[in-house]
């Protein structure tokens, strides 16, 4: 194993930032044997991207993100650009023969996701999709619960991404409001995280009968660099459409399984700010788990005695649970950023191996086929197979 890969990040802003702080965490943090070099920073606009190079630590920087990939001093390309632009960068990037980090949603279409696919697996690279609450230890303890049958046969699974930051009507149309940069609205933005989430979790879904809903169709025309927290940014008095949903809900069938599956993705949840739930109903026990309180889930157990049931709070903090001792003692906490630390550490610790347990890009298509199908629903008003 080399001692060090050189990495081009993509992307400079929410998830710049998010995976920027990984990379500088991760080696510091974790024993890697392979570490990672903050090659180069690529943005679209020259000043933000020379100013997140300084303010991350990044070596270089650079508006070409064609004459980057292609680089040959580069081994891991990251994409944390808009969905528009992840296959074009990814397949890119798999023709230069890099390892690959992909943001979620994979793609914007079941084509696109596909075409990458194909290309990491011609060039036998490894490729990661950015399912980042799987590297949450809460999460992963769930997931080992479930394998281990601690809660039975599972009835009843509840996805629900709820966030509330275009609830006024005046936030203007940025990026992730068009159907040409984000290919959906909440459904690809957050709707993947919890397809991922009980796929990871429970299986995978069969079939779907969805509805959306695009709530405000007209909003001011944004400046083009405006990000998902940025209110400020330049807006002009002219309106612009939403041609994407602000939200939307499903149920879903598993495959090989009677579990029910119902959820909801929404930006119009006021007062959620980013409530990330998933709830699983089983014959032996219930989980109930959110990422406005990540470090902790319920758990009903229905073989306690009968004058103490009903659900407990588990800390996943405390030994036991994966991660938690390389970061602090029991309860001291971690946040939203470690998480993506994870990602960094996983992907790069398992460059040399043939096996990964990381979301891959095959993850990615297998969430974009749900997404699909979803989509097709709303439409039809019928249930559709995935
Ligand atoms: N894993 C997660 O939980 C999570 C959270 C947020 C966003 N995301 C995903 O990350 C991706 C980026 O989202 P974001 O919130 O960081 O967006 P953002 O708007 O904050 O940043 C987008 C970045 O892309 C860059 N960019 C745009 N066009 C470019 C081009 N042609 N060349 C080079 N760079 C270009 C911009 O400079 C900017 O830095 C999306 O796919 C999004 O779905 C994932």
């Amino acid at each position: 194993m080399a001692k060090t890969c050189n990495v081009a990040l993509i992307g400079t802003k929410f998830m710049g930032k998010a995976h920027s702080n990984a990379f500088l965490q991760a080696p510091r943090f974790f024993d890697m044997k392979t570490k990672p070099v903050m090659k180069v920073i690529v943005g679209n606009d020259p000043a933000g991207t020379e100013a997140a190079a300084g303010q991350f630590g990044w070596e270089e920087w650079s508006t070409d993100w064609k004459a980057v990939v292609n680089r040959p001093d580069i081994d891991i390309v990251d994409i944390s650009s808009p969905g528009n632009l992840h296959a074009p960068m990814a397949i890119a990037a798999a023709k230069a023969g890099k390892h690959i980090i992909c943001e979620k949603p994979l793609a914007n279409t079941v084509k696109e996701a596909k075409d990458m696919l194909a290309a990491v697996e011609k060039a036998g690279v490894k490729h990661m999709c950015g399912f980042t609450y799987r590297f949450n230890p809460a999460v992963i303890s769930i997931k080992h619960m479930i394998d281990q049958g601690d809660l039975g046969r599972i009835f009843h699974v509840r996805g629900c991404y709820q966030q509330d930051w275009i609830v006024d009507p005046e936030f203007p149309v940025n990026w992730r409001l068009q159907k040409k940069t984000a290919g959906s609205g909440a459904l690809g933005d957050i709707g993947a995280h919890i397809t991922d989430l009980a796929q990871y979790l429970v299986g995978d879904v069969a079939e779907v009968a969805a509805a959306t809903e695009t709530f405000i169709k007209q909003r001011p025309l944004a400046d083009a660099q405006m990000t998902i927290a940025s209110k400020a940014g330049k807006k002009s008095s002219k309106k612009g459409t939403v041609d994407v949903d602000d939200a939307a809900v499903w149920v879903a069938r598993f495959k090989g399984s009677d579990a029910l599956g119902t959820f909801e993705a929404t930006r119009f949840a006021p007062g959620r700010r980013n409530y990330n739930c998933i709830e699983i109903y089983g014959s032996k026990g219930s989980i109930i788990w959110n990422q406005e309180d990540m470090h902790k889930f319920q758990y009903y157990n229905a073989a306690d005695a009968g004058d103490r049931q009903g659900f407990r709070t588990v800390n996943a903090t405390d030994s036991g649970h994966p991660y938690t001792a390389n970061w602090w003692p029991p309860a001291h906490n971690i946040g939203y950023e470690h998480l993506f630390t994870h990602e960094v550490y996983e992907f790069i610790t398992q460059l040399g191996r043939k096996k990964v347990t990381y979301p891959t890009f095959a993850d990615g298509l297998k969430v974009q086929l749900v997404l699909d199908a979803i989509e097709r629903a709303a439409k039809s008003r019928k249930w559709e197979k995935v």
